[in-house]
């Protein structure tokens, strides 16, 4: 809730003040709302087959991207953009350059690892309605930017942020989200024209979904398993773990 006017007349109008006037109030959630919040984290999956086919209303779309473009970003970098893809001829050509780099993947895996890798569903570029490809414009905002100097990798974690803001949203509107990492960054970058210091970050496809998995589909297909959250949290610095 913003802050009341009368609240606002008692302070001073220097500059530094003025930012005042943006403050709202922080308090914690109704009890519903953070349910809804850690039932959107919780439930949220990676959808690869389970993509209704009808295409997903406008508003809708803009609500996600809307989610997208609130995340956080270094320096308020903001250094993504949004290629949203319906055509089936282009995610026929996406799919095949996954296609390409999914067996040289495969290969890499000895014995029944590759059998089993094989038999795994990795992505629903031609299944899902629409993809959008989430980009990073390693050039947004001029050479230097706030916060990225000393670690320039900042701009795509940026941009993770707000892939993974779109996800949530688009668990509560009941629609899946499929990542595909699975190419050559250059053959995507050729199919849609995205230039030099543009990195690819994500390949999402999404569509409305009816079911899910209960679990990360990796774990039920036996690929492997969520480690225990108390092995990975460290008290007061790094300690030894057995390797995962
Ligand atoms: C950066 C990133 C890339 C991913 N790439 C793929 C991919 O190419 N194909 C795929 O099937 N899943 C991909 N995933 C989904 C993960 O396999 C999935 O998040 C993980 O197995 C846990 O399952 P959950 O997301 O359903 O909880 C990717 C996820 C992330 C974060």
């Amino acid at each position: 809730m913003p802050i009341p006017d009368d609240t606002a007349d008692t302070m001073t109008s220097t500059p530094t003040n003025m930012s005042d006037h943006h403050m709202v109030s922080a308090g914690a959630f109704s009890e519903d709302e953070r349910r809804a919040v850690y039932r959107a984290i919780e439930t949220r999956r990676d959808v690869r087959d389970q993509f209704r086919s009808d295409p997903l209303p406008d508003d809708l779309v803009r609500r996600l991207l809307e989610a997208a473009h609130s995340a956080p970003s270094v320096g308020f970098m903001q250094p993504w953009n949004f290629i949203l893809i319906r055509q089936p001829e282009t995610r026929e050509r996406v799919w095949q350059a996954f296609h390409q780099a999914n067996e040289e993947a495969c290969s890499m895996f000895e014995g029944d690892r590759r059998a089993q890798y094989q038999r795994l569903k990795l992505e629903g570029i031609r299944k899902a309605p629409l993809s959008i490809c989430i980009t990073c414009d390693t050039k947004r905002g001029g050479p230097v930017v706030l916060g990225r100097t000393h670690n320039p990798a900042t701009d795509v974690y940026s941009t993770v942020c707000a892939v993974q803001n779109l996800w949530l949203a688009a668990r509560a509107e009941g629609v899946g989200v499929g990542w595909v990492s699975i190419f050559h960054e250059d053959a995507i970058k050729s199919i849609l024209g995205i230039p030099e210091h543009v990195k690819i970050v994500a390949w999402l496809c999404i569509g409305y979904v009816d079911e899910l998995y209960d679990m990360p589909e990796l774990a039920v297909k036996g690929w492997r398993e969520r480690l225990p959250l108390d092995k990975l949290v460290f008290e007061e610095g790094w300690q030894d773990c057995d390797d995962m």
